[in-house]
């Protein structure tokens, strides 16, 4: 095979493509810095950005960006450049794609003056197979001829000027609003890292005076002369702090639920059904439930091992919780997972009383519980899992007909990196 941008002579070989080249003419506003926070090194850009932003190539390469696309210091309240840093820093933490509201960002016109341009600017990462975070791209659509024409009709007096006017109005309006939906959403987001943060925070300081009371009740039962009926006070208040602890670790578990995956993260599946299986035999025995993993293919899943096992963990333990009512010999927990092209289809299926029909949609939200005794639980079990299945770009669901058990199923995206 020939090799990019070499000819090697023959007269019928096909030209080899000039990637460079057919990035630099490409159509669209690009621009590519280095993963370096916070200089953000200028790597390419292609010749509409050039254009748009009234630079030369040459004069931008390996210098900062905020550098180069510095504030208007003719604007009092600059925005441009502090709303992009935070949109990369959001890129870099995160992974995911950032769309940034419309930006009125000014462009230094060679004779240093500034020129009002309207953006419309998406973020994204570029890592290499390894999940290693390399370059940002920096795609931008240029509306400053939309805003402008708005503007101008404005002005205009005829009856098809007033029609441009209105439709120019409404794209305005869309504009406006997805401006404004996407504050919305950005409000929401800090919202939930705050609320994570204070769940967070609350179930440590909840958990150490929990773990203290525990140990105090232990020694007491162990070691002082107490009567039949103290001694059962003091168990029961164990179990209770021992519940109350639980408790703390499903909300603890609960909040934390939706961060997404580092890049790169994976984890066997077989090894973590497996793993899970074996935490849950000892209970599952003494419930006398047969627990059982069918033919789990060996796929790498894109999610980290405990995001599987907490999924795996609470999905077989209600399962369980729910063939208390069985006769013994019908009490069985299976496992099965396929493949579905990018994804891994994993159930827990059992041989339980189901959940009503009325239920299914509800199920999976916080505090929702069934009719059943259930062991333990504030209902967060299944909402908890629906979040993680979710911030991992996956689904749940549950098939169940009352009287012949329930399958929970969840799909999950398989790892992309090779090996
Ligand atoms: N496999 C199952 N069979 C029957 N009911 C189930 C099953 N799994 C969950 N449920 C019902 O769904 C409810 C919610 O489950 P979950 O969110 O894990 O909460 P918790 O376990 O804290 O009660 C449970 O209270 C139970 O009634
Ligand atoms: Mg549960």
């Amino acid at each position: 095979m020939a090799r990019e941008g070499e000819s090697n002579g023959t007269p019928d070989a096909e030209p080899a493509l000039d990637f460079r080249q057919v990035f630099e003419e490409a159509p669209a506003l690009l621009l590519v810095v280095r993963a370096d926070a916070p200089r953000f090194t200028i790597v390419a850009a292609t010749d509409a950005y050039c254009n748009a932003t009234l630079t030369r190539r040459a004069e931008i390469l390996g210098r900062p960006l905020f550098e180069v696309f510095p504030d208007d210091p003719s604007d009092p309240t600059p925005t441009g450049t502090s709303q992009l840093r935070r949109s990369l820093e959001r890129v870099l933490h995160s992974g995911a794609p950032d769309t940034m509201a419309l930006q009125r960002y000014p462009v230094r016109r060679q004779d240093g003056t500034f020129e009002t341009r309207y953006w419309a600017p998406v973020n994204l990462l570029l890592s290499d197979p390894r999940g290693r975070i390399q370059f940002l791209v920096h795609r931008v659509e240029d509306v400053t001829a939309f805003i402008d024409a708005r503007e101008a009709a404005a002005q205009s007096s005829d009856r098809a000027g007033e029609l441009q006017v209105q439709l120019e109005r409404l794209d305005a309006e869309v504009y406006a609003r997805t401006q404004d939906l996407l504050d919305a959403k950005r409000e929401l987001e800090v919202r939930a890292d705050e609320l994570e943060l204070f769940a967070a925070r609350i179930a440590h300081d909840i958990k150490n005076p929990i773990a203290t009371l525990g140990l105090r009740l232990e020694v007491l039962e162990r070691r002082a002369a107490l009567d039949p009926a103290s001694l059962a006070s003091v168990r029961q208040m164990g179990e209770q702090v021992e519940r109350m602890g639980g408790l703390v670790d499903g909300l603890l578990a609960f909040a934390r639920s939706g961060a997404r995956p580092a890049p790169g993260v994976r984890t066997e599946l077989r090894d973590a059904v497996h793993g899970a299986l074996s935490d849950l035999r000892p209970g599952a025995d003494q419930a006398h439930v047969e627990l059982r993993a069918e033919a789990i293919p060996e796929i790498e899943v894109a999610c980290a091992p405990g995001v599987l096992a907490s999924v795996l963990t609470n999905l077989v333990r209600n399962a369980v919780d729910a063939l208390q009512g069985v006769p013994p010999e019908r009490r069985l927990v299976e496992v099965r997972a396929r493949r579905d092209e990018a994804r891994v289809h994993v159930e827990v299926e059992d041989s339980g009383p189901g959940i009503p029909k009325e239920l299914h949609a509800d199920i999976f939200r916080p505090y929702v519980r069934g009719p059943g005794p259930s062991a333990s639980g504030l209902g967060l079990g299944l909402a908890t899992v629906k979040r993680l299945v979710e911030a991992h770009g996956g689904d749940v669901g549950v098939r169940s007909e009352p009287g012949r058990g329930t399958a929970f199923w969840v799909d999950l995206p398989v790892s992309r990196d090779p090996g």
